[in-house]
C-alpha cells in the first residue's frame, strides 16, 4: 500500500490510562472508562488517540516496563475490550496509535527470564556484559538517575550458576533491561509485535526513546562528569539507528501506518536524518527543546520561564522542517509537569484560564500535528507539594537521591520535586466536583486527586461558554477547515519580545492569519504591523469572548489593547 501523509491532518489526544477514567470502580483507570469518554474526546475536535502503554506490566515505570507485548494489562481490561475501544474510535473518525517500547522490557518479561540462561537462543537479546564483583562493565549511568548496570546471576546449561560477574544494562529503571537490537532474531520478534497490533487495526505507534536503541560497539566509557545518562554520546542516535528504524519501517509501511518517535536531545538538523520526507525512517518526532523554556535541560533545574526562549525553539523547528519534514506540536505529556504551572499563570482563576488559552493558541495554529494531553484541555495544574513518599514515580525518588548526593538540602530538593515531578501530570483526570473528581467510585483512587478539582473539572469547564475546552474546540475547528494551517508558511513577527507572541500563517490564494497572544499579567498596548493592518484585518477568534462576530467587516486599526494573556486571531487578505 502506498505511504500517504494522512498523519498531517491529525490532532491527537494522549491517554495515560491509569489516571484517565475508572470504569469498574477499583480506583485505577481502564478501558471501560475510556470507552465512556470517547464522545467527549471527539467533541473537542480531536481525530486521533495515543495510548500510553496498556500492556501487562509490573508498573515499575507505569507501563513503560512491558511484561508482554501482545496483551492488555488485566487492570485495564481485555484484548476484546481494547478491540471495542478501537472500533468505536474508528467509527467516530479517530485513528488510534499504541505506545511501543522497543528499547527495553520489564525484567518480568519472558524474554528476559529466558536470557538468564546462557544456552538459551535468547541469551543475547539483552545487553549482557561481564564485569567484576565490584565493577560494572563501563561507567554508564541510567537516565533515571542511578547506576546503569545491574549485576544478576545467569545460569549454565546444566542449571548451575555461572561463575562470571554478569551485568545487564538498563538506561531507565533497574527493572527495565535494555534490549539488544544488534541481534537479528530480536528485531524479527519486535517486527512480529508490530504486526500483531497492526493486524488488529491500530494505525501506528508512538515509539518510546527510540533514538536509544543502537549502542556504540564496545560500549566505551561515557563523559565522566555527566551525573545521569552518562554514556549518552554512545547510546543516543547510535551507529545503527537509521538502519534499524528503516527495517522496522518496512512493517508499518505494509499497513500504511504512521510512527512518531520520542527523541530526547534532538535538534532540527539531526531530526532530518530520520524524518526527511525524501527518505524517512519515522514520520514524526517528539523533541524536547521547547520544554526547556523554564529550565536548563530538565524541569528539575528550573529557571524563570522565558517566552523568548520558547519562541526561539518554535521558530527553529518551523523553519528547519518546512517543506522537508513534519513537526509535532505539544506542550504536555505524561513526563512533563503541567504546562500551566510552568509557562502559564495560576495566580488567579481568571489568569489560569486566560493563560491556558494563550498557550493553546501559541502552539495549535503552527504547522505540524498537534498533541493534547489528558486534562490539558481543562487547564489542570501541578499538585500541591507532597512528602517524598507520596510521589509514586521512580524518577522522583532517584532524582531526589541525586540532588541530595550533590549537596542540596531536603527542603530545597522537595521544592524542585514539587515543580518538576512527572507525578504532577499523572494525577487522575478531574471530571466533576463529585468525590474523587468523578474519576472513580472507589473510596481511594490509585493516586491522589488534585485538591483543586472542585473548581477545575471537565463538567465545570464545559458549562462555561468562555471556558478552556470551548476554546480548544474553536481553535481546532478553525484549524481544520483551512489548508492555510496545514500548508501555510509560518513567521514570528516579534521574536525578541518576552510578553508578546505574534505570528502569521500565509498561503498563496488563501486569506492569511495573524495570531496575537499576550503573555503579560498586565493590560498591554501593542501595535499591529503596518503592512498587515493596511490590508485590513478581521477578528475571527478572541479568547476573552468565545462568541466573536466573525462577519464583522475588516478594520485598519493598528492600536490594540490586550487584557492579560488575551489572544486575538485575525484573517487578512
Ligand atoms: C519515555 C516515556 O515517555 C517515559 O514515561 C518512560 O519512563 C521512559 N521513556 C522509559 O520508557
Amino acid at each position: 500500500m502506498p505511504k500517504t501523509d494522512w498523519y498531517k491532518d491529525l490532532v491527537f489526544y494522549q491517554i495515560w490510562p491509569r489516571s484517565f477514567c475508572d470504569g469498574d470502580g477499583d480506583g485505577i483507570g481502564d478501558l471501560t472508562g475510556v470507552l465512556g469518554k470517547l464522545d467527549y474526546i471527539r467533541s473537542l475536535g480531536v481525530n486521533a488517540l495515543w495510548f500510553s502503554p496498556l500492556y501487562p506490566s509490573p508498573q515499575d515505570d507505569y507501563g513503560y516496563d512491558i511484561a508482554d507485548y501482545c496483551a492488555i494489562n488485566p487492570e485495564y481490561g481485555t484484548l476484546a475490550q481494547f478491540q471495542e475501544v478501537l472500533e468505536k474510535a474508528h467509527a467516530l473518525g479517530m485513528k488510534v496509535i499504541m505506545d511501543l517500547v522497543l528499547n527495553h522490557t520489564s525484567n518480568q518479561h519472558a524474554w528476559f527470564l529466558e536470557s538468564l540462561h546462557l544456552d538459551s537462543p535468547k541469551a543475547d537479546w539483552y545487553i549482557w556484559r561481564r564485569g567484576t564483583d565490584k565493577k560494572p562493565p563501563n561507567n554508564w549511568t541510567s537516565t533515571f538517575p542511578g547506576p546503569g548496570w545491574e549485576k544478576r546471576e545467569r545460569y549454565n546449561a546444566d542449571g548451575s550458576v555461572s561463575s562470571d560477574a554478569w551485568y545487564y544494562l538498563h538506561l531507565f529503571a533497574v527493572e527495565q533491561p535494555d534490549l539488544n537490537h544488534d541481534c537479528p532474531a530480536l528485531r524479527e520478534a519486535l517486527k512480529d509485535v508490530q504486526r500483531f497490533w497492526l493486524d488488529m487495526g491500530v494505525d501506528g505507534f508512538r515509539e518510546d526513546v527510540i533514538t536509544y536503541i543502537s549502542k556504540k560497539e564496545g560500549l566505551p566509557n561515557g563523559f565522566p562528569l555527566m551525573p545521569a545518562g552518562r554514556g549518552m554520546e554512545h547510546f543516543s542516535q547510535g551507529p545503527n539507528l537509521r538502519k534499524y528504524l528503516a527495517e522496522y519501517r518496512t512493517v508499518v509501511d505494509e499497513y500504511d501506518a504512521m510512527t512518531v518517535g520520542e527523541a530526547p536531545g534532538m535538534t532540527p538538523q539531526n531530526a532530518l536524518r530520520y524524518i526527511d520526507q525524501n527518505a524517512p525512517v519515522l514520520d514524526l518526532m517528539f523533541h524536547f527543546q521547547h520544554m526547556t523554556a523554564d529550565c536548563i535541560g530538565l524541569a528539575w533545574v528550573k529557571t524563570r520561564f522565558s517566552l523568548r526562549k520558547l519562541k526561539k525553539v518554535f521558530n527553529a523547528w518551523q523553519q528547519a522542517l518546512r517543506g522537508r519534514a513534519w513537526n509535532t506540536l505539544y506542550l504536555e505529556n505524561h513526563d512533563q509537569p503541567r504546562v500551566l504551572s510552568r509557562f502559564g499563570c495560576t495566580d488567579t482563576e481568571e489568569l489560569r484560564v486566560a493563560s491556558g488559552k494563550a498557550l493553546a493558541a501559541a502552539y495549535l495554529l503552527q504547522q505540524g500535528t498537534p498533541f493534547i494531553y489528558q486534562g490539558q484541555e481543562i487547564g489542570m495544574t501541578n499538585l500541591p507539594p507532597l512528602a517524598l513518599e507520596e510521589y509514586p514515580d521512580v524518577v522522583t525518588h532517584n532524582t531526589y537521591d541525586l540532588f541530595r548526593s550533590l549537596g542540596f538540602s531536603h527542603k530545597r530538593t522537595m521544592a524542585h520535586a514539587a515543580y518538576a515531578a512527572r507525578d504532577n501530570a499523572r494525577s487522575p483526570v478531574q471530571w466533576s466536583s463529585a468525590p474523587n473528581a468523578g474519576f472513580t467510585t472507589a473510596e481511594k483512587p490509585w493516586f491522589m486527586v488534585n485538591p483543586n478539582y472542585k473548581t477545575i473539572n471537565v463538567a465545570n469547564a464545559l458549562a462555561d461558554p468562555n471556558g478552556l475546552p470551548q476554546w480548544y474546540k474553536q481553535v481546532l475547528a478553525l484549524r481544520s477547515v483551512r489548508t492555510l494551517f496545514r500548508d501555510g508558511t509560518y513567521r514570528d513577527l516579534c521574536p525578541r519580545s518576552q510578553t508578546l507572541y505574534m505570528y502569521t500563517r500565509e498561503l498563496p490564494g488563501e486569506q492569511s492569519c495573524l495570531v496575537v497572544i499576550s503573555f503579560s499579567k498586565k493590560v498591554t498596548q501593542i501595535q499591529l504591523p503596518k503592512a498587515i493592518a493596511a490590508r485590513g484585518v478581521q477578528l475571527v477568534l478572541d479568547s476573552t469572548n468565545n462568541a466573536v462576530d466573525a462577519t464583522a467587516p475588516p478594520t485598519h486599526e493598528r492600536n490594540l489593547t490586550l487584557k492579560p494573556y488575551q489572544v486575538q486571531v485575525y484573517f487578512y487578505q
